[in-house]
Protein backbone atom coordinates (compact mmCIF):
# COMPACT_ATOMS: atom_id res chain seq x y z
CA UNK A 1 0.00 0.00 0.00
CA UNK A 2 1.40 3.28 -0.69
CA UNK A 3 2.70 5.30 2.10
CA UNK A 4 1.75 9.11 3.47
CA UNK A 5 3.98 11.74 3.58
CA UNK A 6 2.42 14.51 6.21
CA UNK A 7 3.71 17.98 5.90
CA UNK A 8 3.45 19.69 9.02
CA UNK A 9 4.51 23.48 8.69
CA UNK A 10 3.73 24.56 11.62
CA UNK A 11 3.54 28.12 11.85
CA UNK A 12 5.43 28.47 8.30
CA UNK A 13 5.97 30.42 6.28
CA UNK A 14 4.94 33.56 6.84
CA UNK A 15 3.49 35.33 3.85
CA UNK A 16 0.62 33.20 1.45
CA UNK A 17 2.89 34.22 -1.16
CA UNK A 18 5.68 32.43 0.18
CA UNK A 19 2.61 29.55 1.25
CA UNK A 20 1.57 28.78 -2.20
CA UNK A 21 4.84 28.79 -3.76
CA UNK A 22 6.01 26.16 -1.13
CA UNK A 23 2.82 24.22 -1.97
CA UNK A 24 3.67 24.26 -5.96
CA UNK A 25 6.90 22.80 -5.28
CA UNK A 26 5.72 20.14 -2.60
CA UNK A 27 3.15 19.13 -4.09
CA UNK A 28 2.27 15.48 -5.12
CA UNK A 29 0.85 11.89 -4.79
CA UNK A 30 0.35 10.41 -1.20
CA UNK A 31 1.36 13.76 -0.33
CA UNK A 32 -0.89 15.69 2.86
CA UNK A 33 0.10 19.58 2.95
CA UNK A 34 -1.30 21.05 6.22
CA UNK A 35 -0.16 24.74 6.46
CA UNK A 36 -1.14 27.29 8.69
CA UNK A 37 -4.95 27.46 8.73
CA UNK A 38 -5.17 31.44 6.89
CA UNK A 39 -2.95 29.96 3.76
CA UNK A 40 -5.74 26.68 3.51
CA UNK A 41 -7.95 28.55 0.87
CA UNK A 42 -4.72 29.32 -1.47
CA UNK A 43 -3.23 26.21 -1.61
CA UNK A 44 -6.24 24.20 -2.24
CA UNK A 45 -6.61 26.46 -5.28
CA UNK A 46 -3.39 25.35 -6.50
CA UNK A 47 -2.04 21.74 -5.06
CA UNK A 48 -2.93 19.47 -8.13
CA UNK A 49 -2.15 15.80 -6.54
CA UNK A 50 -1.69 16.53 -2.94
CA UNK A 51 -4.55 16.57 -0.22
CA UNK A 52 -5.27 19.01 1.92
CA UNK A 53 -4.37 19.07 5.94
CA UNK A 54 -5.01 21.05 9.05
CA UNK A 55 -3.04 21.30 12.14
CA UNK A 56 -5.58 21.86 15.02
CA UNK A 57 -9.80 21.80 15.22
CA UNK A 58 -11.84 22.52 18.04
CA UNK A 59 -14.41 19.39 19.14
CA UNK A 60 -17.68 21.32 18.47
CA UNK A 61 -19.51 23.59 16.23
CA UNK A 62 -20.92 26.57 17.59
CA UNK A 63 -20.52 30.23 19.11
CA UNK A 64 -16.62 29.41 20.43
CA UNK A 65 -14.34 32.66 19.81
CA UNK A 66 -11.62 32.11 17.69
CA UNK A 67 -11.81 28.00 17.38
CA UNK A 68 -12.41 26.41 14.09
CA UNK A 69 -15.25 23.37 13.42
CA UNK A 70 -14.35 20.22 11.66
CA UNK A 71 -17.39 21.23 9.79
CA UNK A 72 -15.92 24.30 9.13
CA UNK A 73 -12.32 22.56 7.61
CA UNK A 74 -14.33 20.56 5.28
CA UNK A 75 -16.24 23.07 4.13
CA UNK A 76 -12.06 24.38 2.64
CA UNK A 77 -11.87 21.31 1.64
CA UNK A 78 -9.50 19.69 4.62
CA UNK A 79 -9.35 15.87 3.93
CA UNK A 80 -6.72 15.31 7.18
CA UNK A 81 -6.60 16.63 10.59
CA UNK A 82 -3.81 16.64 12.66
CA UNK A 83 -4.48 16.37 16.72
CA UNK A 84 -2.67 15.99 19.78
CA UNK A 85 0.49 17.23 18.50
CA UNK A 86 3.11 17.24 21.18
CA UNK A 87 3.66 20.72 20.84
CA UNK A 88 0.10 21.58 21.73
CA UNK A 89 -0.37 18.65 24.40
CA UNK A 90 3.10 20.70 25.79
CA UNK A 91 2.39 24.55 25.69
CA UNK A 92 -1.46 24.91 25.15
CA UNK A 93 -1.49 22.22 28.00
CA UNK A 94 -4.11 19.90 25.67
CA UNK A 95 -5.27 17.17 27.62
CA UNK A 96 -6.24 13.26 26.67
CA UNK A 97 -9.54 14.53 26.94
CA UNK A 98 -9.14 17.46 24.81
CA UNK A 99 -7.84 15.22 22.02
CA UNK A 100 -10.48 12.14 22.65
CA UNK A 101 -13.30 15.28 21.30
CA UNK A 102 -11.26 16.09 18.90
CA UNK A 103 -10.19 12.81 17.36
CA UNK A 104 -14.24 12.38 18.09
CA UNK A 105 -15.86 15.82 16.14
CA UNK A 106 -13.03 14.75 12.93
CA UNK A 107 -14.36 11.52 13.11
CA UNK A 108 -17.61 12.45 12.96
CA UNK A 109 -16.98 14.77 10.01
CA UNK A 110 -15.83 11.98 7.84
CA UNK A 111 -12.48 13.31 7.68
CA UNK A 112 -9.48 11.97 8.42
CA UNK A 113 -7.42 12.45 11.82
CA UNK A 114 -3.80 12.02 12.25
CA UNK A 115 -3.56 11.21 16.19
CA UNK A 116 -0.08 12.18 17.47
CA UNK A 117 1.22 10.20 20.17
CA UNK A 118 4.93 9.34 21.59
CA UNK A 119 6.63 9.81 25.24
CA UNK A 120 8.99 12.29 26.73
CA UNK A 121 12.24 11.78 26.95
CA UNK A 122 12.21 11.15 30.88
CA UNK A 123 9.77 8.06 30.13
CA UNK A 124 11.98 6.46 27.06
CA UNK A 125 15.55 6.86 29.66
CA UNK A 126 13.25 4.20 31.71
CA UNK A 127 13.38 1.87 28.75
CA UNK A 128 11.04 0.83 25.65
CA UNK A 129 8.44 -1.01 28.09
CA UNK A 130 7.88 2.67 29.70
CA UNK A 131 7.33 4.22 26.30
CA UNK A 132 5.18 1.32 25.39
CA UNK A 133 3.28 1.71 28.31
CA UNK A 134 3.36 5.03 28.41
CA UNK A 135 1.64 5.31 24.44
CA UNK A 136 -1.17 2.75 25.43
CA UNK A 137 -2.18 5.19 28.16
CA UNK A 138 -2.44 7.90 25.61
CA UNK A 139 -4.17 5.28 22.97
CA UNK A 140 -6.94 4.24 25.46
CA UNK A 141 -7.27 7.65 26.28
CA UNK A 142 -7.36 9.82 23.14
CA UNK A 143 -9.99 7.16 21.38
CA UNK A 144 -12.42 6.29 23.82
CA UNK A 145 -15.71 5.66 21.89
CA UNK A 146 -13.99 5.51 18.48
CA UNK A 147 -15.28 2.41 16.90
CA UNK A 148 -14.76 -0.18 14.59
CA UNK A 149 -15.88 1.14 11.78
CA UNK A 150 -13.81 4.28 12.30
CA UNK A 151 -10.69 2.55 11.53
CA UNK A 152 -10.24 3.93 7.74
CA UNK A 153 -10.51 7.33 9.17
CA UNK A 154 -7.83 7.25 11.63
CA UNK A 155 -3.94 7.02 11.29
CA UNK A 156 -1.86 6.94 14.05
CA UNK A 157 1.45 9.09 14.34
CA UNK A 158 4.11 7.52 16.62
CA UNK A 159 6.67 10.18 17.49
CA UNK A 160 8.42 10.14 20.54
CA UNK A 161 8.64 13.88 21.69
CA UNK A 162 12.20 13.63 22.28
CA UNK A 163 12.55 12.91 18.68
CA UNK A 164 10.56 16.16 17.48
CA UNK A 165 13.52 18.49 15.41
CA UNK A 166 12.22 21.72 17.21
CA UNK A 167 13.17 19.61 21.07
CA UNK A 168 16.34 20.90 22.31
CA UNK A 169 19.11 18.44 21.90
CA UNK A 170 16.56 15.94 19.29
CA UNK A 171 17.57 13.40 17.85
CA UNK A 172 15.82 10.70 14.99
CA UNK A 173 14.34 7.46 16.83
CA UNK A 174 16.69 4.58 15.40
CA UNK A 175 13.88 2.79 12.47
CA UNK A 176 14.56 -0.44 14.81
CA UNK A 177 13.20 1.12 17.74
CA UNK A 178 10.40 3.18 15.86
CA UNK A 179 9.34 -0.12 14.59
CA UNK A 180 8.83 -1.61 17.13
CA UNK A 181 7.01 0.91 18.44
CA UNK A 182 4.67 1.08 15.51
CA UNK A 183 4.14 -2.91 15.26
CA UNK A 184 3.22 -2.41 18.87
CA UNK A 185 0.72 0.23 18.48
CA UNK A 186 -0.41 -1.58 15.33
CA UNK A 187 -0.92 -4.54 17.58
CA UNK A 188 -3.02 -2.39 19.98
CA UNK A 189 -4.76 -1.13 17.29
CA UNK A 190 -5.81 -4.74 16.21
CA UNK A 191 -7.10 -5.81 19.05
CA UNK A 192 -9.67 -2.74 19.33
CA UNK A 193 -11.05 -3.56 16.09
CA UNK A 194 -9.42 -0.70 13.96
CA UNK A 195 -7.24 -2.70 12.42
CA UNK A 196 -7.27 -0.39 8.73
CA UNK A 197 -5.61 2.54 11.20
CA UNK A 198 -2.25 3.48 9.54
CA UNK A 199 0.60 3.73 11.46
CA UNK A 200 3.41 6.58 10.85
CA UNK A 201 6.20 7.58 12.01
CA UNK A 202 7.32 11.40 12.77
CA UNK A 203 10.41 12.73 14.75
CA UNK A 204 13.54 14.64 12.42
CA UNK A 205 12.89 12.50 9.39
CA UNK A 206 15.06 14.01 7.05
CA UNK A 207 16.66 13.82 3.38
CA UNK A 208 19.60 11.48 5.17
CA UNK A 209 17.81 8.98 7.25
CA UNK A 210 13.97 8.88 5.30
CA UNK A 211 14.80 5.88 3.54
CA UNK A 212 16.00 3.86 6.51
CA UNK A 213 12.75 4.94 8.03
CA UNK A 214 10.60 4.50 4.75
CA UNK A 215 11.70 1.32 3.62
CA UNK A 216 10.71 -0.43 6.80
CA UNK A 217 7.67 -2.92 5.80
CA UNK A 218 5.56 -1.32 9.25
CA UNK A 219 6.12 2.08 9.00
CA UNK A 220 3.25 3.65 6.72
CA UNK A 221 4.64 6.79 6.22
CA UNK A 222 6.19 10.31 8.10
CA UNK A 223 4.61 13.33 9.90
CA UNK A 224 7.18 16.09 8.71
CA UNK A 225 8.17 19.53 10.03
CA UNK A 226 11.08 21.30 9.28
CA UNK A 227 12.45 19.10 6.19
CA UNK A 228 8.43 19.83 4.64
CA UNK A 229 9.72 23.84 4.47
CA UNK A 230 12.52 22.43 2.33
CA UNK A 231 11.13 21.95 -1.03
CA UNK A 232 14.29 20.18 -2.52
CA UNK A 233 14.79 17.91 0.50
CA UNK A 234 10.73 16.90 0.85
CA UNK A 235 11.50 15.53 -2.88
CA UNK A 236 14.05 13.88 -1.88
CA UNK A 237 12.14 12.19 0.68
CA UNK A 238 9.38 11.62 -1.68
CA UNK A 239 11.62 9.98 -4.20
CA UNK A 240 12.88 7.32 -1.18
CA UNK A 241 9.77 5.98 -1.26
CA UNK A 242 9.01 5.46 -4.75
P1 LIG B 1 10.17 17.51 12.62
O1 LIG B 1 8.68 17.74 13.15
O2 LIG B 1 10.10 16.68 11.38
O3 LIG B 1 10.70 18.91 12.37
O4 LIG B 1 10.91 16.83 13.72
C1 LIG B 1 7.77 16.69 13.16
C2 LIG B 1 6.53 17.14 13.87
O5 LIG B 1 6.60 17.98 14.77
O6 LIG B 1 5.43 16.67 13.53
Amino acid sequence: MAKILIANWKSNPRDIKSAVKLAKAIDGKNVVIAPPFPFLEAIHKVIKKSALGAQNVFWADGPYTGEISADDLKALKVKYVIVGHSERRKNLKETDRMINLKVKEVIKSGLKVVLCVGEPLNIRKRGIKSAKNFVVKQLTKDLIGVGKKSGALLLVAYEPVWSISTEKGSKPDTPEDAVLMIEFIRGWLKKRGLKSAKVIYGGSVNKGNAESFLHKKGIEGALIGGASLRPLEFKKIKSSII
